[in-house]
């Protein structure tokens, strides 16, 4: 159909990955192979980031937490992540999202905080053994929500994949950016409300013992660390039933299967399961599942292994995606200190009683304005300049300064009734159907991050 449903289709994609680990073969079939296949879709603007502030909550090991952030950056880069589609990061390289927790932590009732599960679980662990409800929860557990509801707002995403476990944090992120948007955003959106997305597709694989893969319970299989030959022992360790070759064996119910389905096209698991059905004995399935996961892994191992030797290598990667991911989360934070009122003394001139304003030189003046000017053919046109001093917004031409001055006036009194529409991912905007002005995106911010920042701006007007 038209463009703007074309264009309105591309999601921000965010999620996190707390480094306090070293990815094994779960964490690959359930979220890094799953992320990366999103990535590289057209309509996905991907954000995938290293979480090692969340890391220090969890762990207090500062060399577990630094070995793990290269681990994970590597596993991520090695399993194919393409970084000039997705932007990839480390949290502690964006220093405004630790500026943004702290901010939302001042709008967010402790009540809600109460609630997480994850608090929760420890006060319940507590009471259980006779101890304090506290003991042992830090503030950084306690308030782990938040920065998360930072990392995600920061950059406005729409999309949160994430497991089960963690669909709760989403909704308080929902509710802190609510909550956010109707005290600050004047009405505004003003960030956006994220998404959990749960993939049931995605494979939960069993560990050794049958129980879901995770380090916690020491079943696991290892990714890239180590040599096939490690892998090789892992698989023998993998907990079968008792039959012996020859007996008929239940693909359903078998661990070994579960895993080998999860990396095989449909029709090669279903030739494995008939082969169980008659009979394969275990040993020999075990090796099929090692041939077949050595096939898949080795490449990226070698790429793994390459990149573990070059840490500066991976160190760079990270800066640039930071880099990238700050071109957003600078302008937006300088956004949400105005509308908190954290704001330079020079920009309120108009409300001091001394009148501050007309002493202060034109130059350092920091409020949006709109500026009128004629172009090449006498015609009148208006460019709205942010508080930062960039143009965000061109006005169409009009026959008199008149018009253009009530069209002004319009976009500043009542935003609520602009109407946008994307057109090659640039917002056209409207006013009773009249094509009125476009935005103008020298930051490459991103149509939506743009939006926001144009009603903040807006907003300012009818603040003042
Ligand atoms: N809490 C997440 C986990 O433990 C990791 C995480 C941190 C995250 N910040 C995030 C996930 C933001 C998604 C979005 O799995």
């Amino acid at each position: 159909m038209s463009a703007k449903t074309e264009q309105s289709k591309v999601q921000r994609v965010l999620t996190g990955v707390t480094t306090t680990g070293t990815p094994h073969l779960g964490n690959y079939a359930g979220a890094i192979r799953p992320a990366i296949d999103m990535s590289n879709q057209p309509d996905v603007d991907a954000f995938f980031f290293l979480a090692d502030y969340h890391a220090l909550i969890k762990c207090d090991d500062a060399d577990r937490v630094e070995r793990s952030r290269l681990e994970i950056a590597a596993t991520w880069l090695a399993a194919g992540l393409d970084t000039d589609r997705a932007t990839f990061y480390c949290q502690s390289d964006i220093p405004e999202i630790p500026e943004l927790s702290w901010i939302l932590t001042c709008s967010t009732p402790k009540g809600v905080m109460n609630r997480a599960h994850a608090y929760k679980a420890s006060v319940d662990a507590n009471e259980a053994a006779g101890v304090e409800p506290d003991d042992g929860v830090t503030m950084g557990l306690y308030s782990y929500p938040i920065l998360m509801a930072a990392d995600i707002l920061m950059f406005n995403a729409h999309k949160v994949p994430v497991g089960a476990d963690q669909i709760q944090h989403i909704e308080m992120a929902r509710d802190i950016a609510q909550r956010f948007n109707y005290h600050y955003g004047k009405g505004n959106e003003f960030f956006v409300l994220p998404e959990a997305q749960v993939d049931n597709e995605v494979a939960t694989l069993p560990g050794l013992d049958g129980r879901k893969m995770s380090k916690s319970y020491n079943n696991t299989i290892p990714l890239f660390e180590g040599t096939a030959k490690d892998l090789q022992q892992a698989i023998a360790q993998i907990k079968t039933d008792s039959k012996l070759p020859g007996e008929p064996k239940n693909p359903d119910d078998s661990n070994l299967f579960a895993i080998y389905r999860a990396f095989v096209e449909p029709a090669k698991a279903e030739a494995f399961a008939q082969e169980l059905r008659e009979g394969l004995g275990w040993g020999e399935a075990k090796k099929m599942l090692g041939n077949e996961l050595e096939t898949i892994i080795a490449p990226m191992r070698e790429r793994y292994v390459e990149l573990m030797a070059k840490p500066e290598q991976i160190e760079e990667i990270l800066l640039a995606g930071a880099e990238k991911a700050r071109k957003i989360s600078q302008p937006f934070i300088q956004e949400i200190r105005q509308a908190v009122g954290l704001r330079r003394f020079h920009a309120i001139g108009s409300e001091t009683p001394n009148k501050v304003k007309e002493k202060t030189t034109k130059k350092s003046v920091k409020t949006p304005r709109f500026v009128s000017f004629k172009d090449d053919t006498g015609q009148f046109m208006f460019r709205l300049i942010s508080t930062e001093g960039e143009e965000l917004l061109r006005s169409v031409s009009f026959p008199n300064p008149q018009i253009a001055g009530q069209e002004i006036k319009a976009l500043q009194s009542d935003p609520g009734a602009i109407e946008f529409t994307l057109v090659n991912d640039l917002y056209q905007l409207s006013l009773n159907g009249q094509l009125v002005a476009v935005a103008v995106d020298e930051t490459e911010v991103g149509a939506e991050v743009w939006k926001a920042k144009l009603l903040n701006q807006l907003a300012l007007f009818s603040a003042e």
